[in-house]
């Protein structure tokens, strides 16, 4: 027998238990075909946890899951907690706790997907989002003065280290060089108007972009950006961006694959513990139909197996779910499959042995 991953699942609330139990399935038809074991250790934290113990996160918890080789998210949201509360306190204070300071997102428009993009196929979407996930205005910088007065102050700041846009930008390079395509990587920002911020990534972007002389760099603002990836999204390889605007652009990104039934991202730490996840949210009102789509946590686990440095089984998985997609499933969209949540993941894993 081969080696031996423990991956720290953690299925969270809403339809997530049901992708992630289709994303296990395959994991383990993958693993076992591969000749490697998964041992599952499983989390509950989540909205119902939280009502229930009034916890979110504790440093027991970090501690455990910061030993696994990886953790597997499901989604996490509750329509019984105020917004912001399960976000914050789990999602969030992960990524940052297990200083994951990559989001990483590829946007890929599968055949037998249909797009909203008219005259665009599969040969022209086809890029990947690296996202800055650890700092930004996501870093928790600010305050508010005499709330709910009539002179009442906001202020909300976007923290960017030297440091940690370099850590970012490098991989962006890193990566890039190893996806091996167009080797073409755009910055993505706002230098007319954010003047300190982007400056700052500019200037790091174009130092280390001296290392790279065999990639070919881009600059634009998030603004163009997303009028380019609807008008001509065949131009991107990979962007890199902050954290705002890499969550922003992903949504776009994952309308124009198709939508949210199967866009993936992973929250990597190249040297600690990554986190994998369908970017699509605990969709509550579908929870235990067996309508949600899977394939967004089908996708989220292989990108889980080429972190780990698995990309034979990876590979396996990514051709098994196309195969699902041009000859199985109707739409990917919840309730509009032709087929159930578990049929949907034994479909993948019946390709995946038969290939
Ligand atoms: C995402 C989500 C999160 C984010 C929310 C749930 C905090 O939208 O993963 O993109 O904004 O990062
Ligand atoms: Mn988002």
């Amino acid at each position: 027998m081969g080696k031996r991953y423990s991956v720290a699942v953690v299925p969270g609330d809403g339809t997530g238990p049901e992708v992630i139990a289709e994303g296990v399935k395959v994991l383990d038809a993958a693993a076992a075909k591969a000749g490697f074991a998964i041992d599952y250790d499983y989390f509950p934290l989540g909205g119902d946890h939280y009502l229930a113990k009034g916890e979110l996160l504790s440093p027991d918890t970090v501690a455990r899951l910061s030993g696994a080789d990886a953790i597997y998210l499901g989604a996490i949201g509750h329509p019984d907690v105020k917004p912001g509360i399960l976000e914050k306190g789990i999602l969030l204070e992960l990524r940052f706790q297990l200083d994951q300071y990559i989001n990483l997102r590829p946007v890929r428009l599968y055949e037998g997907v249909s797009t909203p993009l008219r005259d665009k196929g599969p040969e022209d979407i086809d890029f990947v989002v690296v996202r800055e996930n650890t700092e930004g205005l996501y870093a928790g910088a600010g305050g508010c003065l005499k709330r709910g007065t009539a002179d009442e102050v906001a202020v909300q700041e976007s923290i960017n280290t030297r440091k940690g846009v370099e850590r970012c930008i490098r991989f962006a390079f890193d990566y890039c060089r190893r996806r091996n395509r167009r080797k073409k990587l755009t910055l993505c920002g706002k230098t007319n108007v954010l003047t300190y911020a982007f400056d700052l990534w500019q200037r790091v972007f174009d130092e280390v972009a001296a290392e790279y002389p065999d990639i070919t760099t881009d600059y634009a603002n998030v603004d163009a950006i997303c009028m380019w990836m609807v008008k001509n999204p065949e131009w991107f390889d990979v962007i890199v961006t902050d954290n705002m605007f890499g969550d922003i652009i992903t949504d776009l990104g994952a309308m124009i694959q198709g939508g949210m039934g199967i866009a993936a991202g992973g929250n990597i730490n190249p040297g600690g513990v990554s986190m994998f996840e369908p970017i699509g949210g605990s969709a509550p009102k579908y929870t235990g139909q067996g309508k949600i789509n899977p394939l967004a946590a089908v996708l989220a686990g292989q990108l889980m197996l080429e972190t780990l440095g698995e990309q034979q089984a990876a590979g396996w998985i990514e051709a098994a779910v196309q195969r699902v997609l041009r000859h199985d499933i109707k739409d990917v969209a919840a309730g509009r499959m032709g087929m159930t949540t578990s049929q949907v993941g034994d479909r993948v894993v019946a390709y995946l042995l038969q290939g």
